[in-house]
């Protein structure tokens, strides 16, 4: 009988890891701290994908935003360009209404909710699609 059980001492190191860089990710007081340090690893406790990577809202909203040009100015947990989408997520409840209200904005082009940025408009898009991208944007909530 041969019982050979390959424990992956790696996967704990890595969590470990992963803990020990996480940083609470606070804006204000300090800028620009991570240059140098490669930043494609989530550094968080459970990634959005992790939470919600079975939910179709989910899946389907990312694949529409991956597909346009919404991922040159935003980004899921940093503010580039645009806020970011938990930011979004975390001023605006996940309701019909505001889906509504975000995914004709989106279309429409934005100003003045969170800045003086404007977001130009997707006059392409269709408000189904719109709306499935926001649906999307809404779960990413911390
Ligand atoms: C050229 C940069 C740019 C692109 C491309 C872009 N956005 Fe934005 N987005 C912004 C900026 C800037 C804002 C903030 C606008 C404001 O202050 O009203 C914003 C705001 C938003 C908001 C919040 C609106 C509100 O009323 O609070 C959502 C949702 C959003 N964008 C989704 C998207 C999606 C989905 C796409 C792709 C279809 C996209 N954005 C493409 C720059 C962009």
């Amino acid at each position: 009988m041969k019982l050979v059980k390959p424990f992956t001492l790696g996967v704990v190191a890595m969590t470990a890891l992963l803990y020990a860089c996480g940083d609470g990710g606070g804006d204000s007081a300090r800028k620009e701290t991570t240059s140098s340090i490669p930043q494609n690893e989530p550094k968080k406790e459970a990634s959005f994908e992790d939470q919600h990577g079975d939910n179709p809202d989910y899946v389907q909203g990312l694949a529409l935003i991956k597909d346009s040009d919404c991922p040159s100015c935003h980004m899921a947990e940093r503010k580039i360009v645009g806020p970011s989408y938990a930011e979004v997520a975390s001023k605006y409840e996940n309701t019909e209404e505001n889906v509504d209200l975000l995914a004709s904005r989106v279309i429409k082009g934005s100003v003045g909710e969170w800045g003086d940025v404007p977001m130009p408009s997707h006059p392409g898009l269709s408000e189904e699609d719109a709306q499935q991208m926001v649906k999307y944007v809404l779960l990413l909530r911390r």
